[in-house]
Formats: C-alpha cells, structure tokens, sequence
C-alpha cells in the first residue's frame, strides 16, 4: 500500500475514533486521532535502519502505524496492540504483514510466542494517564522486559503525570512539547541501558 504523509486523517477514521472515545473515554483517551505533527515526532528517535523488531501499543486508527510500516525495513516486524475490537480488524484488513494483538499488558508473551527477539523500539499511544497505578505498573514492567538493552520506549501523554514513574524505570529520559496536536502532546523517549543484559536474561 502507498503511503501519503501528506494525506490528512480521513473523516470516517475522525469518526469511528469519535465514536469509541464515547464509548470508553478512559481506555481511548483522546477525541481525535494524533496529529502528522506528533505522529513524526514519534517516529524521530528510532533507527529505523537497525530496528529488527518494532512495537505499537494502543494503534487506535493506525496514524503511527502508517508511518511505522513506511519507515521500517521491510524484512523488519511490526507487533501492533489495540484492544478495541472494531479499530484493530480494520488496521488487520490494511495491514495483513503486520502482527495485531488485543491488550498491551500480553506484551512479552506474544513476542515470546511469535519467536520474537526483544523489542528495538516500542511507540506508544496509550493514555496512561488514565489508568489505575496498578496498570501503569504492569504495563510498563512488560515494555521494560521487552526492550532490548540500548532499545528506546517511545510514548506521548497530554500531561507530565508519567514523567517520574518513567524516570524511576528508565535512567535516560527526554521530554518535548508538541504544540500542533489537539490537545498539544509530551513526547516521552526513554532508553534502556546497554548493560542491563544480564538481569534481562533473568527475567524474560
Ligand atoms: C490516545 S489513543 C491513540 C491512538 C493512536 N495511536 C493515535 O495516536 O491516534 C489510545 C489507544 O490505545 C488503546 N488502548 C487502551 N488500552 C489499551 C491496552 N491495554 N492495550 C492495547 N490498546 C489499548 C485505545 O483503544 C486507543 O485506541
């Protein structure tokens, strides 16, 4: 499928995102798609020349998706989580190389079970901000196993509220502002240390 960055987010996917923001706000998080502006800020950090394994969590209508399936080496996987139903058997339909699953916190177990290695990059469109502490920590305990050391976790938040608990797990994290979203975005990019090997082999 061509890619045209160019090409605004079409009024259905505007819709069908609208239409699932009413039907569970705090699993969603946000009334509308992100914007391109955000979309190639996310992009930014990952050396798409090097990343062998990529992870999406919460693609929603596929913004970043588009733009991961674009940039990535074709030889290179694409495991993409989004728990509503509707919005990921449609992502399936345009994107059959890529691997779509329901529910981030199943993270290390399907790239285990796909024979993956762990992940060069995880881009996230989760609104953490809106989950119990109890998911947060979950989740974020799979993104830290299945990151391989040197990887970089990618996420973006409409507030500061994650930056400590993203500061306790990773100890490199940088924050920037993106102005042209609605509503304006924090993208988080945090690495993981190179020499971590040993504990990670520990617990994956
Ligand atoms: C703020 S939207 C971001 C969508 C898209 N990445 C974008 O930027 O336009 C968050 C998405 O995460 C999904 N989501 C929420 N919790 C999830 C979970 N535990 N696993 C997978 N997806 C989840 C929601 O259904 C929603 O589509």
């Amino acid at each position: 499928m061509m890619i045209d960055f160019h090409q605004p987010v079409s009024c259905k996917e505007r819709l069908m995102f609208f239409y699932n923001f009413l039907q569970a706000p705090g699993q969603v998080g946000s009334i509308t798609p992100s914007s391109r502006a955000l979309a190639k800020q996310m992009m930014e950090p990952i050396d798409w020349a090097r990343a062998d394994t990529i992870v999406e969590l919460g693609a929603g209508t596929g913004v970043f998706t588009k733009w991961i399936d674009e940039l990535k080496r074709p030889d290179a996987k694409l495991v993409s989580f989004e728990k509503e139903d509707k919005m990921r058997n449609r992502l399936e339909l345009f994107y059959p190389g890529v691997l779509f699953h329901e529910d981030a916190v199943e993270l290390v177990r399907v790239l285990d079970g796909a024979g993956l290695d762990k992940a060069d990059a995880i881009i996230s469109g989760l609104p953490f901000a809106n989950f119990p502490q109890a998911l947060r920590d979950q989740i974020m305990d799979q993104v830290y196993a299945a990151l391989k050391p040197g990887g970089v976790f990618v996420a973006f938040q409409y507030s500061l509220q994650m930056k400590r608990q993203l500061q306790s797990v990773f100890s490199d994290v940088s924050v920037k502002l993106v102005p042209f979203n609605v509503p304006p975005a924090f993208v988080y990019v945090c690495r993981k240390e190179v020499d971590k090997q040993g504990a990670d082999a520990l617990a994956w």
